[in-house]
Formats: C-alpha cells, structure tokens, sequence
C-alpha cells in the first residue's frame, strides 16, 4: 500500500519529470538489433501473434495473416492468450501485435513474449495499434522487438497503425468526450491497405533474409512511462467495481483482465493488481462494470460506440 509519504514523493519526481524540456526529444536510443545471425533459406512459415482488448490489434493481426498467406506462406494467427508457446514449432517469420497503452506495451505483453522458447535467429517484426497522433507508438513498436531480441529473433520491421482510441477516459465527461469525438479515427480502407503492404514488406525482408535496426526515441511521452502513469491514473478513478444486479456472469471481463484482478463469484475487482487497461469496462455487454473518473460515470468503449452510432468497418478479405 502506498502511503501519503510515497504518494508526495512520486508528485514531486512527476513534477520534475514534467519540467524536461521537450528539447530532447528525438534522441535514439541504442540501436535494437539481432545478437544471433538470422535464419534463412526457408520462407514457408508464419506466425502472427496479437494481444488486443477492443479488436483493432486483432483485426490487422488478421488482415495480415491473411496477406502473407497469399503471399505464398503457411500461417498460423493467434491472440496470445490463446497460443500455446510450449508446443511452438519452427517458424521463418514471428510478428507481434499489441496495442500501445501508457506511451509503451503493455507489461503483460512483454512478459509473455519472454516465455518464448529461443527463437534462434528467427526473423521478427513488430505492430502496434494506437489511439492518437503522440501516442508514443514507435517506441511502443520498439519495445515488442526488443523483447523478441531477447529471445533470440532477428528484427527485420516494425510500424504502428492509427485507430480510434479505446481509452474510456478520454471520451468520459463532457468536455473531453466532444474533443474525442471530434478526433475520431476508424480504420478504413486506408488503414487496411498500410497492413496489407506491410506484409508484402515483410515477406520480400524474409526472401532476401534483411534484418534491420531500430531505436527508441527519447521523447517527452518515453520519459513519462518512468514515473508510472499507470499508477498516477489509477489515483482518480473511483469505486471500481462489477453492480451485481446488473451481471449476467458471461465472464467477458473475467477473459478479458490480463492480470486475473476480477472474481465473478463475490463479485470484486482487486483493484491493487488492476493495470486499468479498461479491458473490463470495455467488453461487458450489460454496463455491469461500474468506474467514476472526476466524479463522472466511465463510459467503456462498446457502450460509447453505440451511443455515437459508430461501427468498425471489417476488411473486404475478412468479412466473405
Ligand atoms: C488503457 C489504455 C491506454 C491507452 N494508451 C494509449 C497511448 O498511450 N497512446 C495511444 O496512442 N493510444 C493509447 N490507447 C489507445 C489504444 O492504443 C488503441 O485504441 C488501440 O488500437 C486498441 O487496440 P485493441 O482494440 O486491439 O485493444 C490506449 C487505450 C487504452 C485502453
């Protein structure tokens, strides 16, 4: 438990953070880079892996299993937490999905890419999806490759696809709700043809065997995920909690929660453990979960979308 003391600490580390000039942003990092020779010769199997809350991860994810098999290759496609890492056989290309939360991947992700097996020289590529121009996303590409890195992959690509933001705070309340509003970016045509040339860059790196490097930039955003924005959010939203007179026990947010914070059976929310991805609020078809932010009710993402008759329009390739 944090205390008043831990609490004044972390504001006065926030507040100096804030005071960085925005002047260093765009300094790379390191460079991220295979550390083993990359495996090639064989271009015949794909796997594409997401993790996604609100589907715009997924979606791509599919599109571009679905290109790359065209393309010629054997593909398997998975949400992570559907994929067994135990069992995974011999791969030529891995590629990894992810939405960008808090400026970066989210912790979940990276640990379950370093229970990979070795990947010894595997090419690997990255995508995340994102919710808004400053969104942080390269640097959030860069961290799904880095952990690949870690398990032996060798990075050819990563890039970042634009969505609508699925970030309940930002459209809950008034004023920022109209701004949200006004913002909003549904993948479209557009989008769906940056994935589909996304995996015939893929596949070409694969057939000439190219690796690539990458670098996070030192930007404002990157700087902010040190002083755990999670954390500071968590502080503002209120009374987090599943209204039993209004859950029908579908288990969708139980599936959902990355971090295993909800039992259906009291019902409660372990707020502690929470990561406040909103995976909860987010999918529960019955507005049974219950979160007040600046003393207002949070609106999750599907319930929002209705309310603004919004829909996703699937990729041609996916809907016959
Ligand atoms: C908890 C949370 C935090 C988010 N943080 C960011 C962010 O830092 N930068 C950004 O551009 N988008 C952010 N977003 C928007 C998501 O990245 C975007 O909506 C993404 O496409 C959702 O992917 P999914 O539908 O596969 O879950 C956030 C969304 C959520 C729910």
């Amino acid at each position: 438990m944090e205390n008043r003391r831990d609490f004044l600490k972390k504001g006065a580390v926030a507040a100096a953070a804030l005071s960085i000039p925005s002047a260093i942003g765009c300094v790379d990092t390191s460079p991220i880079r295979g550390k083993v020779a990359m495996k090639t010769g064989r271009t015949g199997e794909a796997l594409v892996l997401w993790f996604s809350q609100t589907g715009y991860t997924e979606r791509n994810g599919k599109l571009l299993a679905y290109r790359l098999a065209k393309l010629g290759m054997k593909v398997t496609a998975s949400e992570i937490r559907q994929f067994d890492t135990k069992g995974m056989g011999d791969f030529d290309l891995i590629v990894v999905g992810s939405p960008t939360f808090y400026y970066d991947t989210p912790t979940y992700v990276k640990k379950w890419i370093g229970t990979l097996p070795e990947l010894k020289g595997t090419p690997v590529a990255a995508y995340v999806t994102f919710g808004g121009p400053e969104g942080n996303q390269h640097n959030a590409a860069c961290s799904i490759l880095e952990c690949l890195v870690e398990r032996g992959g060798v990075p050819i690509a990563q890039t970042a696809f634009m969505n609508m933001s699925a970030f309940p705070l930002s459209w809950s309340g008034d004023k920022v709700h109209e701004k949200t509003w006004m913002s909003r970016n549904l993948p479209n045509e557009g989008t769906y043809d940056r994935v589909r040339e996304y995996a015939v860059f893929l596949a070409l790196q694969v057939k000439e065997g190219k690796g690539a490097e990458f670098a996070k930039r030192v930007t404002l955003r990157e700087t902010s995920i040190w002083f755990n924005p999670i954390w500071w959010t968590k502080k503002f939203v209120k009374n987090h909690s599943i209204l039993k007179e209004k859950c029908i026990e579908c288990g969708k947010c139980v599936e959902k929660c990355p971090v295993d914070a909800i039992d259906l059976s009291a019902p409660r929310v372990d707020r502690e453990t929470c990561v406040l991805c909103f995976g909860c609020i987010n999918n529960c078809p019955v507005e049974a979960v219950h979160m007040e932010y600046g003393g207002e009710k949070v609106i999750g993402y599907r319930d929002f979308m209705k309310m603004k008759n919004l829909s996703v329009k699937e990729p041609a390739e996916l809907t016959t």
